[in-house]
């Protein structure tokens, strides 16, 4: 049986409609279950459903402008003052990336659409994003989710490709 993950696809077109507060929750509480490298669960989440913060994301690249009719943004960072001294800090990304499509998810079964646009490793953007939101220096912005409840269909394209599957052997 298919399930949700057939129907993620990235939306960019947006419809004033506010986003229910229990939504925001459980796309949160979605992200948080993610699997993550020692169980260190290094992400924290910033979220926004205010129209001059979400105006101000659509100047950290060109690749944002679309935030500007946005129900909501989240911002995925990784904390790496997580890790134990010495402790590999390495798979800080994978495991906020993982968190991250988890919320894209739960965003699908809300109802809702929404975009992943990358922040780090562009410091330049980082910065931005730092500024926006009153983020400190040791939490790295990795990515943001831009949201909002959208007329466009949650329909995924089908990029199967057997050539880019190995069975045993390269
Ligand atoms: C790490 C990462 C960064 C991305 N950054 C952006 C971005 O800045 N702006 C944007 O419109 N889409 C961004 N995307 C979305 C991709 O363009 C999109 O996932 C890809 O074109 C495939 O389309 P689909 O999501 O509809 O399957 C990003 C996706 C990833 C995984």
């Amino acid at each position: 049986m298919r399930g949700l993950i057939f129907k993620r696809r990235s939306v960019r077109t947006f419809i004033d409609k506010q986003i229910e507060k229990e939504k925001i929750e459980e796309i949160v509480r979605a992200g948080q279950l993610a699997p993550s490298a020692m169980g260190v669960f290094p992400w924290e989440i910033v979220v926004t459903q205010d129209r001059e913060k979400m105006d101000r994301v659509t100047e950290v690249s060109p690749y944002t402008k679309f935030a500007k009719d946005a129900g909501a943004v989240f911002v995925v960072c990784g904390n790496l003052t997580c890790y134990k001294p010495g402790s590999e800090t390495g798979f800080w990304v994978q495991d906020c990336s993982a968190c991250i499509e988890n919320m894209l998810l739960q965003i699908v079964e809300e109802g809702l659409g929404a975009t992943w646009c990358g922040i780090y490793p562009k410091e330049e953007r980082c910065q931005d994003i730092r500024e926006i939101f009153a983020i400190p220096e040791h939490i790295i912005p990795l990515g943001i989710i831009v949201c909002g409840y959208s007329n466009e269909e949650n329909v995924a394209k089908d990029r199967f490709d057997p050539a880019k599957v190995h069975y045993e052997i390269y």
